[in-house]
């Protein structure tokens, strides 16, 4: 199998969408300057849904934005953030993707302590390598990237090749679950249904927080759209072909043979992944989710540019430490676990579970039998060591597996190669009965987590974190 399939089946998006009016055009999400930065968590209130008599909903936000500020920052440039926690309850701020120092991963419990209702916390680093990021909540993460806390983070390369605003645009698509007014549905966050089956599903798709938003670009020139999936635990099909887009980078990595057409469809975007797509549009196109019927979430208006336009620069591919061939510290990751699976010999904290064990405990999945390993480390390993995991999901369900501080080489998918190479990413998809093999140099000191990005998994199970020493 060269590309991981979905086998389970995923719920209709919200009907109506027919019936909706569409909404007047949308601002990208605003840019800070400068290296330095100041993120408040606070709740806001916010209408997700375009029907006029639709309800506003109370959302978490980072500075009173759904979807927060866009951060740009430069490649190899200390950056500073400093946080403020305006929210009811303990947060922490985690930047997705970014090959960082540990102590700054912000993942509670593991490298830093939530930061309290009133507290502070400065964040500081450097990021390595150019491309689309993202930034979100690592605290009750089920519970607070549902409620809005996320942003976008873009680093630009070292050597300035940027693209004016115009030409570059951040796509942030969240999937929302609207109650009957339209409004946030706070009553089933934790839904166990959805812990131990597919995860939180929405009902309604936004883009940088707007809903069915129309976005103007420039008639015939190249432009970027860095599209971020910034949903709990819905995977968004795509197809860029449909519009022309071709591939520069997966999850923030450009690819070396960059711009490149994906000889395959759907485009599986997964919970937490991102794609960069290369337009040059001519006229008017949509966005579509195609895992059902096509559903148009956001619109493309194409008209003549209203400035010059720049040329493009193909994104140059980051310099990642390559995986070593031979030597290497070998580990097989068995998912199990989740509605029809596997649900024998599952431990939580030392216990077996049992059907009222899974219940009380709310523990569905397991790493290697074991749910939610939290006191010792999956593995260990020295720094500098090539890794090698070899992943096999024996759920009924597809997952997203995150490593937290690498990118890593995917290497294998059921014995059948991979549909290029090198892909780098990190976090991939692993279908319902089907493995994956990953490498990567463990070159960053310190406790990574490696997780599923269905964020219910996460927290009801799929969660783990991986050492490595100095
Ligand atoms: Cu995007 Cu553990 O996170
Ligand atoms: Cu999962």
């Amino acid at each position: 199998m060269l590309q991981p399939s979905r086998r389970d089946a995923l719920k209709l998006l919200g009907g109506g969408a027919a019936a909706l009016v569409m909404m007047p055009s949308m601002s990208g999400a605003k840019e800070g300057a400068g290296t330095s930065f100041k993120l408040v968590a606070q709740p806001v209130q916010h209408k997700l849904h375009p029907a006029p008599d639709a309800q506003e909903s109370t959302l978490w936000s980072y500075n009173g934005q759904v979807t927060a500020p866009t951060l740009r920052i430069k490649q190899g440039e200390r950056v500073t953030i400093e946080f403020t926690n305006a929210l009811p309850e303990p947060t922490s701020i985690h930047w997705h993707g970014l090959r960082i120092a540990n102590e700054m991963d912000g993942v509670s419990g593991l490298t830093q302590d939530p930061v309290p209702p009133g507290g502070r916390f400065t964040y500081e680093f450097v990021a390595p390598d150019a491309g689309t990021y993202w930034y979100h909540a690592h605290h009750k993460s089920w519970e607070q990237v549902a409620r809005g806390l996320y942003g976008g983070l873009i680093v630009e390369p070292a050597d300035g090749s940027i693209l004016p605003e115009a030409q570059d645009h951040l796509l942030i698509i969240d999937d929302w679950r609207l109650d009957g007014e339209g409004k946030f549905d706070a009553a089933s966050l934790g839904a166990p249904m959805d812990w131990s089956h597919g995860g939180r599903m929405g009902n309604w798709l936004t883009v940088n927080g707007q809903s069915l938003p129309t976005i103007s670009l420039p008639k015939n020139a190249p432009t970027r759209l860095r599209l971020v999936n910034a949903s709990n635990s819905r995977i968004l099909d795509i197809d860029p072909a449909r519009f022309g887009g071709k591939i520069l980078a997966f999850d923030g990595q450009a690819l070396p043979d960059a711009p490149m057409e994906l000889g395959y469809t759907p485009l599986l975007l997964g919970p937490a992944q991102r794609v960069d797509l290369l337009v040059e549009p001519e006229e008017d196109f949509v966005l579509e989710e195609l895992s059902q019927q096509p559903f148009a979430f956001c619109s493309f208006e194409v008209r003549n540019p209203a400035q010059e336009v720049a040329a493009f620069t193909v994104p140059k591919p980051n310099k990642l430490p390559l995986p070593a061939k031979d030597d290497r510290f070998k580990f097989d990751l068995r998912m199990t676990g989740g509605a029809m699976g596997q649900l024998d010999n599952i431990y939580y904290q030392g216990e077996k579970l049992d059907r009222g064990g899974f219940q009380r405990t709310k523990q569905f999945w397991a790493f290697n039998n074991v749910a939610n390993l939290a006191e010792e480390p999956l593995f260990s390993v020295k720094r500098g060591q090539t890794v090698e995991l070899n992943v096999s999901n024996i759920t009924a369900f597809m997952h997203a597996m995150h490593v937290h501080g690498h990118h890593f080489l995917i290497e294998d998918r059921d014995g059948g190669g991979v549909e290029q190479s090198p892909l780098w990413r990190d976090t991939f998809l692993v279908g319902a009965e089907q493995s994956t093999r990953i490498a990567f140099v463990a070159d960053n000191p310190g406790k990574w987590l490696f997780h599923c990005h269905m964020l219910e998994h996460a927290a009801s199970g799929m969660n783990a974190w991986f050492e490595v020493t100095d």
